[in-house]
């Protein structure tokens, strides 16, 4: 290139091709050149923009790889609320739905219909000013949220800029988009893969991954993450009158918004219903995880008669398809040795294509299930996965048996390591009481360098398994003392990658205190209540030292959680490996006072909440203290009257609900957060 004049020209040329592109590709899903191509484009740029720092611009599409990060999310206040949608469950209640339009518009014949996948992901509002996306921001209870601005902005899909295609309506002047985002499900599983090999917990379905990638206070993360979005409503459209939502579903498409392209106009409830049988077929070929159609009015001025509940529209309604099911062979029962050497039984099955995916194993969960639910090895069983990595089972066809099926016997012997398994008193769980068992030590490992723990980037799951197998490490602070040269000795690793794993290890020797308390895997102590204990407590030391009376006495801190941790460092064996931890040097940093982080028990204050599902770090009797101090009112039954339903692993039925009602749902985390 001979002088600046040329070199400006061709990166804006290399701009503008390039958003054109990611409009073909993202908002048509037509696009028209290959992947390499574009890769090549967006490359050459990259090349042109770090090689003359002055040309560089917030607008480029390649600033799309995050922006500096944040302390805190603000609240995003939605200018016009953002409702939710009633379900219909079968036939009969779209029926219903259809009867009850016809009865208030007064009208039999003539009422259209959009149809819509229903996308399961997380839904965002978009503000663009004049054209331009100034704000976004997550749905939260509706009417105030996250702003997740500099996230969103790492999306391709989603411009930063609207344009006009010729014959389009001008594009309003202060406009808000309601869009849901998601990811693929080749994105989920590759993201699940790489988090496991890094000894990173995994998300249940892409669902909790997109909401995941999109919370980030760090938008870099999120730019990798490979997030999607479909467009479908609007909520302020200011300057701009449309007759039908077809009409708007195709002024986004004009304005450079994504709009799914499976959306149709049906006329009548008969085009509607064949949509739904077209799309339920469709649903194991479709890349990305849908849980219905959404069917809305097509006429604004008749969604307009309708009107609204408090929740949801009468003129919108989400027809959900049945989880997915299906039939396979239980083939056999293997038992899994977990960190504090509880047994798993899981379920081996010939293979069974499930949603587009193939399921070999399902969780049993313990004794109790199996034999609550009466399930023999060799059984017909149904599996059912709802958008869940870990597909379970539902029932045994008993009607299938043919007397050939074994009853499952809890083994007297850990699988692991031949070590005596018993089950408590009070326990629903198999445990293996040999403290060396290699099962539970590679878990412990695994648990110990976990992000939010040790955080030991590379130290996952099958390099721990190594260094246990060749008795390299026995117990956490046997890593502190492997050296380069013990790593080359191991399988796949080089010089570089030994050199890293080791950086990485020493890099931890000073954890902050509620990391560590959460690393030495206290029984019952999450990583919430590790960070209630370091802040009450300060340093290691006074924990360690403290008495079971004064343990209770701290707020937060139940009396089962008192008595474990009194157990944990009364135990000799944890006492012997704590000693090597800080003998080689490691030393938990003790909390300064200023980290002690303010009360935000306000936002319990008054307010209805319902926890369904298990929660990781503490138990229900706990949440429901601890919810209750902080001012709430804990029911168990979800009505309207609910504010928040607190939703821990595998919820059950009042999720349903909630999500039936247009109940904010706070996953684990977040409730963690809203109590610190
Ligand atoms: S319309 C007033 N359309 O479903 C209408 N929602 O249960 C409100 N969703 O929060 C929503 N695809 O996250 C609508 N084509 C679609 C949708 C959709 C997915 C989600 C969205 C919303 C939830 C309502």
């Amino acid at each position: 290139m001979s002088n600046g004049q040329d070199l400006r020209k061709r990166v804006e040329e290399l701009r503008e091709r390039i958003r054109y592109h990611n409009y073909r590709y993202y908002a048509l899903d037509d696009p028209e050149i290959s992947d390499a191509e574009y890769d090549e484009l967006f490359r050459e740029l990259q090349a042109l923009e770090a090689a003359h720092p002055e040309l560089a611009s917030p607008d480029s599409p390649t600033a799309r790889v995050g922006f500096p990060p944040l302390e805190a999310f603000d609240v995003f206040e939605h200018p016009v609320p953002m409702l939710s949608l009633e379900n219909a469950m079968n036939e009969g209640e779209m029926i219903e739905f259809h009867q009850r339009v016809q009865r208030m518009l007064g009208v039999v014949e003539g009422i259209d219909y959009t149809a819509e996948p229903k996308m399961d992901g997380l839904a965002v509002e978009l503000l663009y000013e004049n054209g331009r996306l100034s704000r976004a921001g997550t749905r939260g209870d509706g009417y105030r949220g996250e702003d997740v601005t500099p996230n969103v902005k790492t999306i391709r899909a989603i411009p930063w800029t609207l344009f006009a295609l010729p014959n389009a309506p001008p594009i309003p002047s202060l406009l808000t988009v309601r869009c849901e985002v998601f990811m693929n499900r080749k994105d989920f599983q590759d993201l699940n893969r790489h988090r496991e090999a890094q000894g990173e917990p995994l998300f249940a379905n892409p669902r909790n991954a997109a909401a995941g990638s999109l919370r980030q206070l760090d938008s870099a993360i999120t730019a990798q993450r490979r997030l999607k979005a479909y467009c479908y409503g609007v909520g302020v459209l200011e300057g701009l009158r449309l007759e039908t939502q077809w009409d708007l579903l195709n002024a986004l498409k004009q304005w450079g918004l994504p709009v799914n392209p499976l959306s149709r106009l049906c006329h009548g409830l008969r085009q509607a219903l064949d949509y739904y049988r077209e799309l339920e077929r469709k649903r194991p070929e479709l890349p990305y995880e849908v849980d219905g159609v959404v069917y809305k009015v097509n006429r604004l001025d008749w969604q307009h008669i309708l009107g609204e509940k408090t929740r949801s529209p009468r003129w919108a309604i989400a027809y959900k398809f049945p989880a997915h099911v299906a039939e396979t062979r239980l083939v056999d029962i293997q038992v899994q040795v977990g960190r504090t050497g509880v047994l798993t039984p899981v379920a081996l099955l010939e293979p069974v294509s499930l949603a587009g995916v193939v399921i070999r194993r399902a969780t049993l969960h313990n004794m109790d299930e199996i034999e609550r639910k009466d399930i023999r090895i060799g059984d017909h069983v149904i599996v059912r996965r709802a958008g869940d990595v870990i597909p379970e089972v539902v029932r045994p066809l008993e009607e299938k048996r043919n007397g050939s099926e074994r009853r499952f016997v809890m083994p007297a012997r850990c699988p692991a390591c031949q070590g005596t398994v018993v089950r408590l008193s009070g326990e629903a769980v198999h445990r293996c009481m040999n403290r060396s068992c290699p099962a539970q030590i590679e878990g412990a490992l695994r648990h110990f360098a976990s992000r939010e723990a040790m955080n030991i980037e590379g130290l996952g799951k099958k390099i721990i398994h190594l260094l246990v197998e060749r008795g390299m490490v026995h117990q956490p602070a046997d890593l502190y003392r492997l050296t380069e040269a013990d790593l080359v000795t191991l399988p796949g690793f080089a010089e570089k990658s030994a050199a890293n794993l080791i950086g990485a290890i020493q890099k931890s020797r000073e954890p902050d205190l509620p990391s560590f308390l959460y690393a030495l895997g206290i029984p019952l102590v999450g990583s919430h209540l590790a960070a209630v204990l370091a802040e009450r407590f300060k340093s290691f030391e006074a924990l360690r030292a403290t008495s079971y009376e004064d343990l209770v006495a701290a707020e937060g801190v139940g009396n089962k959680v008192a008595e474990s941790v009194r157990r944990y460092f009364e135990n000799e064996d944890n006492e012997k490996a704590i000693q090597a931890l800080l003998k080689i040097g490691v030393q938990p940093k003790a909390l300064m006072p200023e980290m002690v982080s303010q009360d935000m028990h306000d936002f319990w204050q008054g307010k209805t909440v319902v926890l369904t599902g298990t929660l990781k770090s503490m138990t229900r009797d706990e949440a429901t203290e601890r919810l209750r101090r902080a001012g709430a009112r804990v029911s168990s039954s979800v009505s309207g009257k609910t504010d928040v339903v607190i939703m821990g692993e595998n919820p059950g039925s009042k999720l349903q609900k909630a999500q039936a009602l247009g109940v904010a749902v706070m996953d684990e985390k977040t409730f963690l957060r809203h109590l610190a």
